[in-house]
């Protein structure tokens, strides 16, 4: 990591860059997101605080800080959270990124068109092949971590637990992971060796599921089992469906399966057209 990214400030964020709090976005195990504006008001920030606070809580958050920062700083695609800047303060680490005022995924569910659904699928699908095609996993897709920009984009964010996959074994990469969003498998404690790409693409498929019915599901929703109809009943999204969230990895669909299939669909040509310009 190049330290040199991390400025270090004497005072707290908000003194240091003239800054003032607007209010609460959204808050996170580590500390708060805040709506920041400056003091000629022509600059909106949303500022992600890592408390230094008490022993155990302060080296996890700090682990969380240098974790992100250093995924992010070192990434870039147009549906991934890029222009972060990162702080060092004497009470806590602090991390700059564009304030997006439409919010998360979440709030837009209820309102989802074919359209945006498609849009939000296909850039997700290549942000995470951008991820994986560096060895990197997102491992906490959720509607709460994609940000929706003023063009109506899907900008995926919060890289908090992300990693560089260097090895299958659970013991050194961790089985992390939102209940309701997390592959089956991590929770099987007698499976010791995962393939953490696929572990992000049933992720994905939960989001698509929550997209599809327009709402967020409860946290021990079993796709295959509980869900009150077949996944085939989704019409187009039906099989794609079933292969993200299938039970086995080995059998769920990787970024290049899911956007071969993606092209292969006759509605999507003038989208991909629009998105990636072939
Ligand atoms: N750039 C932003 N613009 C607008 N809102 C944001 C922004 N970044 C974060 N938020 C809001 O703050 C919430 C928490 O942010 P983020 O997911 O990065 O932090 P977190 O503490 O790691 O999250 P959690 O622990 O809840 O997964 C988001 O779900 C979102 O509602
Ligand atoms: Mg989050």
């Amino acid at each position: 990591m190049n330290y040199l990214f991390i400025k270090t400030c004497h005072q707290d964020f908000y003194h240091s860059f003239d800054f003032t709090p607007v209010r609460v976005l959204g808050k996170g195990m580590m500390g708060d997101v805040m709506l920041a504006r400056s003091r000629d008001g022509s600059n909106l920030t949303a500022v992600k605080s890592f408390k230094k606070n008490s022993l155990d809580a302060g080296l996890e958050n700090q682990k969380l800080f240098f974790n992100e920062v250093d995924i992010l700083l070192n990434i870039k695609h147009k549906n991934i959270i890029g222009n972060i800047m990162a702080y060092d303060c004497p009470r806590e680490y602090v991390m700059t990124m564009p304030y997006y005022p439409s919010g998360t995924l979440t709030r837009h569910l209820p309102y989802m068109t074919a359209y945006v659904i498609d849009k939000y699928l296909l850039q997700l699908t290549s942000a995470l092949n951008y991820l994986h095609s560096r060895q990197l996993v997102h491992r906490d897709i959720k509607p709460d971590n994609v940000l929706i920009s003023h063009d109506g984009d899907a900008i995926l964010s919060d890289f908090g637990v992300a990693c560089l996959v260097t090895t299958t074994s659970v013991s050194i990469i961790g089985r992390m992971g939102t209940p309701g969003y997390k592959a089956p498998e991590l929770s099987d404690m007698r499976i010791q060796f995962f393939d953490f790409y696929s572990c992000d693409m049933y992720s994905l498929g939960a989001l698509l599921f929550n997209m599809v019915t327009r709402r967020l599901v409860s946290p021990n929703t079993n796709y295959l089992g509980s869900v009150r109809h077949p996944l085939t009943d989704y019409g187009a999204y039906g099989v794609i469906l079933e292969y993200l969230l299938c039970q086995y990895p080995q059998m769920r669909w990787n970024t290049t399966n899911l956007y071969n299939h993606l092209v292969s669909m006759p509605h999507m040509a003038n989208l991909i057209h629009e998105q990636f310009g072939c």
